[in-house]
């Protein structure tokens, strides 16, 4: 008995060690509550929607999101209407035009988000030597997710003294290595909010990683209610076993 318990109290314990993740280098990941890391949690609509805008404004300079297409902003609440206008305002690239040459136009609901950049060599000679990775699945790829996510947006610092930054890369304290390729994205005010709520840096990262996180994890909600009603579904059915179980052997004594 003795060394099972000790056995389950060991990896009772790693998993609390391992629960507070850290980035590379011992540089502690943030602790940001998100609407939807909770058990019922659900994506803030209204951060996804500002998160979108500061892809559109910002990020999208430079990131693809080659797994999105227009129509898929419904899922952060847009309506038909609303991703018309949206995916009109985009233009992309139609095939050629009768004399063979390249053309282009606006995007419909139906066309993927548009790539900043024709090829891998373009996005890697507009930024210094490194491709920009593509963001639909960024939250999931890195470890801490979300927070590691809104970590590098707000990690732009001083380097500390003597720590010598290449030329052309940026001093970042959540980056593995603290020199990154990306220019600061974001500042205070970078965009401006219809709906009233602060454009300060914390918070205009907090929604575009609101919005980053459901691009990665569009069903994550969905597929919580079912787990949710999967455990009812069998507590009803053990209560259920159970009577009936007390019923059946009532009269054997
Ligand atoms: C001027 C171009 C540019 C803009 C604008 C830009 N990025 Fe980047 N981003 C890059 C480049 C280049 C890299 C690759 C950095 C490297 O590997 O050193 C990168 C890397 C990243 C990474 C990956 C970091 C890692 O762990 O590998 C994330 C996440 C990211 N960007 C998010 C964003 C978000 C969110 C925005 C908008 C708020 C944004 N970027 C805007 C150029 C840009």
């Amino acid at each position: 008995m003795r060394p099972f318990r000790s056995l389950l109290a060991g990896i009772f314990a790693a998993g609390l060690l391992a629960a507070p993740a850290f980035a590379q280098e011992g540089e502690a990941l943030p602790n940001e509550h998100w609407s939807f890391q909770s058990v019922f949690g659900t994506f803030d609509l209204a951060a996804a929607q500002r998160g979108f805008q500061i892809y559109s404004q910002v990020c999208s300079n430079c990131h693809s999101m080659h797994l999105l297409h227009y129509r898929d902003l419904s899922g952060i609440g847009l309506n038909p209407e609303q991703i018309k206008a949206v995916s009109a305002a985009v233009t992309v690239p139609q095939g050629v035009d009768d004399q063979g040459n390249p053309k282009e136009g606006p995007a419909t609901p139906a066309n993927q988000f548009r790539s900043p950049f024709p090829n891998e060599q373009a996005a890697r000679s507009a930024n210094n030597g490194a491709v920009p990775p593509d963001l639909s699945l960024i939250v999931n790829a890195r470890e801490g997710g979300p927070n590691y996510v809104y970590g590098i947006l707000t990690g732009y610092t001083d380097p500390p003294a003597g720590f010598k930054v290449q030329d052309g890369l940026y001093y970042n304290k959540m980056f593995p290595g603290h020199q990154i390729h990306m220019p600061p994205p974001l500042q205070n005010g970078s965009v401006d909010y219809t709906d009233g709520t602060s454009n300060a840096l914390n918070q205009e990262a907090h929604d575009v990683v609101t919005f980053l996180s459901w691009a990665a994890n569009p069903e994550m909600v969905e597929r919580k209610q079912i787990g949710v009603r999967v455990i009812l579904f069998l507590m009803f059915m053990t209560g259920l076993t159970y009577a009936v179980k007390r019923k059946v052997w009532s009269d054997v004594h």
